[in-house]
């Protein structure tokens, strides 16, 4: 009897809630036999009113209408997070086999990303600065040292110096904001670069899912002296890159075709 007890109860709070009735709204819905979370949940999103499946600090839901004829992603609450979902709802062919649509949604995100140089007058909002901000920072590091520090820049003159000074990131100067991912010499010597890459690349990643554009502009190793008086960056920071991000001006932009089997080797070569 007290094994009893204990399997239900364990079932219980695996299954991650209770269930009261069948009807979604009171948190929880029935699946079959089991107590699933309900999809529902307060307050929506700006930009998805119609939506009940908002999630806040989303932009999309995944059980609108609506949201499926826009070109911007779709978020659905899952396990405490937010998560892209392009598919809304629809099951989508990735490749030859179907797959999970979480799956497929990151996939497409990564293969379609493309370098975008030209940008609408449109600024980024501060919660997607923010949202880039904190892709950025879920990067994985080594040893877990985080050695960063992010500068983000809209200032126009400052914009129009970096643009004028650095010509390989001329395009900061028709942007209307810039990301500096910088690395922390203090804090990891030897792994920063590797570090802060990685948090580049879920800058551009994340902007390319946020229906934004973003361009990987190399500072580091040869520019760095130039960047650093007109940003004032302290010694121990040193700036990767500059990453322009806007509106693409060009909706069109397609992706490069760089998958070549060459230069795959299977064990040794
Ligand atoms: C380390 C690195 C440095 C780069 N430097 C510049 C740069 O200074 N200016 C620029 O316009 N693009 C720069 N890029 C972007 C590349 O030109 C671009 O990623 C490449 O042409 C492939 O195009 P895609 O990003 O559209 O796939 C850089 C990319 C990387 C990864």
């Amino acid at each position: 009897m007290k094994k009893l007890f204990v399997a239900v109860l364990a079932i219980g709070l695996l299954s991650g809630c209770c269930c009261k009735s069948d009807k979604c709204g009171d948190g929880c819905q029935k699946d079959g036999k089991s107590c699933v979370k309900c999809e529902k949940c307060e307050g929506c999103a700006e930009g998805c009113d119609k939506c009940p499946g908002c999630v806040e600090g989303c932009d999309k839901c995944a059980k609108c209408e609506g949201c499926s004829k826009s070109e911007k992603p779709c978020c659905k609450k899952e396990q405490g997070r937010c998560h892209k979902d392009k598919a809304c709802g629809e099951k989508k062919e990735c490749g030859k086999d179907k797959c999970e649509k979480k799956a497929c949604a990151v996939l497409e995100n990564i293969m379609t990303r493309v370098s975008v140089r030209q940008f609408t007058e449109q600024k980024p909002s501060e919660e997607q600065i923010q949202m880039l901000l904190k892709a950025a920072m879920a990067a994985p590091t080594g040893r877990n040292l985080q050695p960063w520090k992010f500068i983000v820049v809209d200032d126009k003159e400052l914009l129009k110096s970096i643009g004028e000074q650095l010509p390989y990131s001329n395009v900061a100067n028709g942007a209307q904001v810039c990301i500096v991912p910088c690395g922390d010499v203090t804090v990891s010597q030897d792994m920063w670069v590797e570090d802060v890459s990685a948090a580049t690349e879920n800058i551009l990643l994340a902007a390319h899912a946020m229906g934004l554009g973003a361009v990987w502009t190399a500072v580091h190793p040869f520019r760095t002296d130039v960047l650093r008086p007109i940003l004032n960056i302290p010694e121990n920071l040193i700036p990767l890159c500059v990453i322009p991000v806007g509106y693409p001006a060009d909706a069109n932009l397609q992706p490069k075709d760089k998958f070549k089997p060459e230069n795959i080797q299977r064990n040794a070569f």
